[in-house]
């Protein structure tokens, strides 16, 4: 049934929250289970909704799957039979194309469906398919799907055209595999790719380089399970620390990496916040001040994820001052701009850029989900309006964010869950 959240704004944010598992790790994670030769276990798994997609496609393929109370999962790939994913899982989760390279690898087969997911451009996967080709893959697309075979891969150097996150995911595991050496110039450094090359390497992968932008792979004849944690999700921990932000409130998280957020902070603290850090907790405290506008450009890691964008237009719109947030990596990433301006924001978007004059207060507004980080960006708007805002299409945000709005009520939101 679908279901929209309903967040009564006004309220400065104050408390503590733990951050879940990384969603862009855990999900190469569980495909990289697929190039194992036996049971692997994954921990701190988030409870998201593209966990329990890859979950049902990792299924459907034969391979067994067993998850306990606290969202531990053993994955058994051994009883594999079906090398395919099929249309109706991959359009609902892109990231499905993360199985292409490990199929491949471990099977010598893969036929994945073209992608769907989020509405944020085109998204081609052209770099994974030049990759694949390299290592000596033959691939066809016929009927929408990426029909790939290979006797065993070979190894190859590869520069990539663009930073690509999944595309370096897919061909480090195809390389893990593949006979020989690989190296991956330009390859994408943000720390989910650092986590998956650590569970590979945990699996018996000769991986250097890990977190730079050269990685050398040396190619090993089998891999075997282990037990791997998943790392902490800065992206949902930047979230929440923007909520805090936005109302003038203080939050802590804890469990999560505060290394991986800096360009993050130091946006937070441009915009007027005091941040404190642990090892692995970060605390914002805004001392009931409104934000100042912060200008903010997207690009790969170390530098300001696109992943973070909308919610940062959001708290533009309520700062001081004027805001400039440019993307960089997405065309087609401020479908959020217009439903902020509904609630009276004022927000010019010109290109690839979103020109902010920030205003005191918003309105509540009936909204509409558009992606992911879009629909986060519209809850973060909603904390500060005045009056009921209603988020409809709220599948969007159970794709990434584990219980939303239990941790916003436990930071002191009001905000619920009601049939659409
Ligand atoms: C991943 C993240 C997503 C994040 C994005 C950028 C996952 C599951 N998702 O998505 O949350 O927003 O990184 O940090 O990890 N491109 C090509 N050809 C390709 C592949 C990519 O031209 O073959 C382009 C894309 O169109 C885009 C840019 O490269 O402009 C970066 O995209 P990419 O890093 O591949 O994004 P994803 O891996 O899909």
């Amino acid at each position: 049934m679908s279901s929209k959240l309903i967040i009564s704004g006004g309220l400065p944010l104050t408390g503590e929250i733990r951050a879940s598992g990384a969603k862009n790790a855990v999900l190469p994670i569980l495909a990289a289970t697929l190039l194992s030769d036996t049971p692997m276990h994954v921990g701190n798994v988030p409870h998201l909704q593209d966990v329990t997609t890859t979950m049902e496609l990792l299924g459907r393929m034969g391979v067994d799957l067993v998850v306990d109370e606290r969202m531990n999962i053993e994955v058994d790939p051994r009883s594999i039979r079906e090398l395919r994913a099929p249309y109706e899982l991959v359009k609902t989760m892109r990231a499905a194309i993360v199985v292409l390279g490990p199929l491949l690898a471990r099977y010598g087969r893969a036929e994945v469906s073209l992608p769907g997911g989020c509405a944020i451009g085109s998204r081609p996967v052209n770099l994974h398919i030049n990759g694949l080709q390299a290592m000596g893959a033959h691939i066809d697309v016929e009927g929408g799907y990426i029909i790939a075979r290979a006797e065993r891969l070979h190894g190859a150097r590869i520069v990539m055209d663009q930073v690509t996150v999944t595309g370096t995911e897919n061909l480090m595991m195809a390389a893990c595999l593949a006979r020989g050496e690989s190296v991956i110039e330009n390859a994408a450094r943000e720390p989910e790719v650092v986590d998956l090359a650590h569970c590979l390497i945990c699996m018996g992968a000769k991986i250097e380089g890990a977190g730079t932008d050269t990685l050398h792979i040396d190619g090993v004849d089998s891999l075997t399970g282990c037990h791997y944690d998943v790392l902490p999700d800065r992206i949902e921990t930047g979230t929440y620390l923007v909520a805090a932000a936005i109302t003038g409130g203080r939050v802590r998280i804890k469990d999560t990496r505060p290394d991986l957020l800096e360009a993050v902070l130091l946006k937070l603290v441009e915009a007027g916040a005091e941040i404190s850090t642990g090892d692995d907790w970060i605390e914002l405290d805004m001392q009931g001040r409104r934000p100042t506008a912060v200008k903010v450009r997207t690009a790969p890691y170390p530098a300001f994820p696109t992943d973070m964008q909308a919610q940062f237009t959001a708290l533009n719109a309520v700062a001081e001052g004027t805001g400039v947030i440019t993307e960089t990596i997405f065309e087609n990433r401020f479908m959020h701009v217009h439903e902020l301006q509904r609630m009276g924001s004022d927000i010019q978007v010109e290109g690839n850029t979103a020109v902010s004059r920030g205003v005191p207060r918003l309105r509540a507004a009936p909204l509409m989900a558009t992606d992911l980080r879009a629909s986060a960006s519209l809850i973060l708007a909603g904390l500060v309006a005045d009056g009921d805002t209603s988020v409809d299409r709220i599948y969007h945000i159970d794709r990434g964010y584990e219980c939303i709005e239990e941790k916003l009520a436990q930071l002191g939101a009001r905000i619920r869950r009601v049939p659409s």
